[in-house]
């Protein structure tokens, strides 16, 4: 947890991450609050010698409707492919679960990285939220994506 934590070092790195879901306050016991909503599944992606890499959250939002939610990777570790391939096994485990037609994520525009991620995993744009967040002095479009399971 406290690792995962400290990959969030200002207001900008929490609105990448976690959109608007902790916009009234963040810290631990938030976060372990928030981990125990309904629906929500917890995911980490440690190496052999159990160092984190990644985190993400699978949220169950409508009946045959996965989103992944909250996808974060270790800071010296991006854009080398962790992201890509922590996706893929949380989509395994969605297709596993065997009750969802759709798998649904969103990211802002300006989060090259994310959108590269997810459009290589054959997730599409499906609607645009414009102006939705304000990140590193402007606002910022959201993305909502998806793709069949
Ligand atoms: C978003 C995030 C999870 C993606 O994970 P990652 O490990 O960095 O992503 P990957 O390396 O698997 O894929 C990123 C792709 O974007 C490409 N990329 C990197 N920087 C880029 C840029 N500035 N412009 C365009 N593409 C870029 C990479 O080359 C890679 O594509 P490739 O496989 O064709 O080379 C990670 O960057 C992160 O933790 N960001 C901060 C938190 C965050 O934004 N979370 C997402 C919330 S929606």
């Amino acid at each position: 947890m406290q690792e995962l934590l400290s990959w969030i070092e200002n207001e900008d790195d929490l609105i990448l991450w976690s959109g608007n879901t902790f916009d009234k306050a963040f810290s631990l016991p938030i976060f372990l609050k928030h981990l125990k909503r309904e629906n929500l599944n917890s995911f980490a992606y440690v190496n052999h010698k159990n160092d984190l890499f990644a985190y993400g959250e699978i949220v169950q939002t409508k009946p045959k409707i996965a989103t992944i939610c909250r996808v974060i990777v270790h800071p010296e570790k991006r854009g080398i492919g962790v992201g890509q391939e922590f996706c893929k096994e949380l989509i395994c485990w969605i297709q596993k679960k065997d009750k969802f037609n759709w798998i649904s994520l969103n990211t802002l525009r300006n989060n090259l990285k994310a959108y590269h991620c997810y459009n290589k995993l054959g997730f599409h744009e499906v609607k645009v939220q414009p102006k939705a967040r304000f990140l590193n002095g402007s606002w910022q479009d959201l993305i909502i994506m998806r793709r069949k399971i």
